[in-house]
């Protein structure tokens, strides 16, 4: 299943992620961690020291072998060079899968030791000014779209991405893609703010968006937030001395993290689970294709000089049961 968080920068959604990552790890399920946030620090929030984390090779450097993989030997594709992050997979496509290797993965995910669990993080790499325009060809969360369009995910399995709310994502459809976002904020007029705006993005769309109260203290705060947020409050967090200790870079045991936040990391486990049993995926294929012809349309026959509408397998829908291709 696919997990989002968004937010405000510094409304938390760094460590939340880490946190879920670092409690789904304990579940022995596969978990893949995903840094698409304009800051990139899901690493360091899983304890990679400032080396390693460095190291990281950065998913946009890796577009081509990306597209190549993916399109398989899908003929409506005719090279890497006419894939933009929105085209579909259909018959041919070659689809992702966390429980294997392939070389989307061996070429940008690397495993990250949680105590005696293992789970993968890949990363965007860092954004710079041109990755934040509306419809860049180039644009850093084109990769992670794609992978997520061409994953085949089940109930057991997750994916985790640290994400920026911004307009890039609603442009695209990246947003679209997720079983269940989880929108940090703050108890503060900002915070809840992108709350709304995402919200409204969300309405027309489907997307399931619950809010996750951080760094929340006494009964005012959480007085605020369901005020202003209602039922779509899920779980609020306090101050955290585990994670504080954590950013001094003091040993972390994930036992350790206090019972409270346990619980809430609990209760956005179960919140995921619930909504990968709504699952639509036909509705979750339909949305790719609206999202690619729009984009299509926009800038991308033009920029590529194909029709890119014609990508589009018009039977295909992305699936548990699909077999579209054997990966290799
Ligand atoms: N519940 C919490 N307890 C203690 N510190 C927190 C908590 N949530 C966030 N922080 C701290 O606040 C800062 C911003 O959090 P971060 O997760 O990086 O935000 P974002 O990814 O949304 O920009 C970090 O220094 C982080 O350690
Ligand atoms: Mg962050």
């Amino acid at each position: 299943m696919k997990i989002a968080f968004v937010g405000k920068g510094g409304s938390g959604k760094t460590t939340l992620s880490s946190l879920l990552v670092r409690h789904l790890a304990t579940t022995g399920a596969p978990v893949l961690a995903i840094d698409a946030d304009i800051n990139q620090h899901l690493g360091a929030a899983l304890g990679l020291d400032e080396a390693r984390a460095a190291e990281l090779p950065a998913m946009g450097a890796h577009l081509t072998l990306i597209k190549e993989y993916l399109r398989g030997t899908n003929p409506r594709i005719a090279s890497a060079g006419t894939m933009i992050k929105t085209t579909p997979p259909g018959e041919g496509s070659r689809l992702l899968r966390l429980r294997e290797d392939n070389p989307v993965w061996g070429a940008c995910a690397r495993p990250v030791e949680l105590g005696p669990d293992t789970v993968r993080l890949m990363v965007t790499g860092p954004f710079t000014e041109a990755d934040l325009g509306v419809a860049c060809y180039h644009s850093k969360t084109g990769a992670v779209e794609l992978c997520l369009n061409h994953l085949i995910d089940g109930p057991d399995e997750y994916v985790v991405v640290d994400m920026t709310a911004g307009s890039d994502s609603f442009a695209s459809g990246l947003f679209t893609r997720f079983d269940i976002t989880f929108l940090v904020a703050e108890p503060t007029r900002k915070g809840v703010s992108v709350y709304r705006q995402y919200k409204e993005y969300a309405r027309d769309h489907g997307v399931t968006v619950k809010v996750v109260g951080n760094k929340v203290q006494g009964q005012d705060d959480l007085d605020f937030l369901r005020a202003e947020v209602g039922e779509d409050l899920l779980v609020t967090v306090g101050h955290s001395d585990w994670v504080r200790a954590m950013e001094k870079g003091g040993p972390s045991r994930f036992e350790f993290l206090e019972d409270a936040n346990r619980r809430a990391l609990r209760l956005l486990h179960t919140a995921a689970d619930v909504t990968y049993g709504l699952r639509d995926p036909e509705r979750y294929t339909r949305q790719m294709t609206h999202f690619h012809l729009k984009n299509a349309r926009a800038w991308g026959d033009e920029r590529t000089g194909a029709d890119l509408a014609a990508q589009v397998d018009p039977g295909f829908v992305l699936g548990e049961a699909v077999t579209a291709s054997t990966p290799g």
